[in-house]
């Protein structure tokens, strides 16, 4: 079966706990709603107030699980503005059933020798930095969970670098080894298992970024990739760790 065509349980995410960062635009917007109609608590994590605001507000109109907001700006955050997030988040909640690192920052499309110096550490900060202080602080609750799936959102230019992709394609190999590193520590000495996804072409801002010529209408929406998220985060996948998915993976 292929992922995309995964046909999850209504109440798949029902009482689950579940982090999405980036969760006020895009692909991340599409997945907190997403969530939350199967069932999830989510929490939802990011820079600009307005747009969380909104998403909460649309799962409010359905009547889904109460979200709860969670502002912060990755570029800025530094070490204790992640254990005061556990700390909230551990008063709130008490433990995660999951995390969707989902922000990203697209940097600037240039060769190497033009690219700016603060515009990479800003990237890797973003992209890379952010989950790691998160991890480290959030492990804990993630272990508090029965069974808790981390997942983090690769790209093609993650897998192997390509012209002119230069710190966001470095901060997605950083993600993917990460995920791995994660894995592998957490194999056999708790429930915490973690993958990564590569959306691969969506229609969202970024992609539009990334490609200004092209026509939106000839890429798929968020909602596509909606299957593979769900069976990520959902218990479907409990016995996948430390593995590299793509949205319409054979499994
Ligand atoms: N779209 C694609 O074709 C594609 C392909 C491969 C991989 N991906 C990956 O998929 C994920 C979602 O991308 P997308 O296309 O949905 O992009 P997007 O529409 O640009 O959304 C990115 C999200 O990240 C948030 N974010 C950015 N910088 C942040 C910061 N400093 N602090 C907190 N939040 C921040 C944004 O918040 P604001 O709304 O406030 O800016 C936004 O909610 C990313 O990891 C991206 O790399 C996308």
């Amino acid at each position: 079966m292929k992922l995309s065509e995964y046909a999850p349980a209504k109440d798949l995410l029902k009482d689950k706990i579940i982090i999405v960062t980036g969760a006020g635009s895009g692909i991340g917007k599409q997945a907190a709603l997403t969530f939350a109609r199967h069932g999830a608590t989510v929490v939802l994590m990011g820079r600009t107030i307005a747009k969380l605001e909104q998403v909460y507000d649309a799962i409010d109109a359905e009547n889904l699980p109460q979200a709860a907001i969670y502002p912060i700006n990755f570029e800025g955050a530094v070490e204790k503005d992640y254990i005061d997030m556990a700390d909230k988040i551990d008063d709130a909640f008490g433990r995660i059933d999951g995390i969707l690192f989902n922000a990203a920052e697209l940097g600037e499309r240039t060769p190497l020798e033009n690219y700016a110096a603060d515009t990479w550490q800003k990237i890797l900060q973003v992209n890379a930095t952010a989950p790691f202080l998160m991890v480290k602080s959030l492990l804990p609750l993630l272990r508090a969970a029965p069974s808790a799936s981390v997942v983090f959102t690769g790209s093609s230019v993650g897998y192997r670098g390509r012209a002119y992709w230069g710190a966001y394609a470095a901060s997605k190999a950083a993600q993917e080894n990460l995920m791995q590193t994660l894995a592998d520590e957490e194999d056999g000495t708790s429930q915490v298992r973690a993958n990564s996804i590569n959306p691969a072409a969506t229609r969202t801002a970024m992609r539009a970024a990334a490609y200004p010529a092209e026509n939106p209408e000839d890429v798929k929406p968020a909602d596509a990739l909606m299957p593979a998220y769900l069976w990520l985060l959902g218990p479907d996948s409990a016995v996948h760790s430390g593995k590299q998915f793509d949205w319409d993976s054979e499994i």
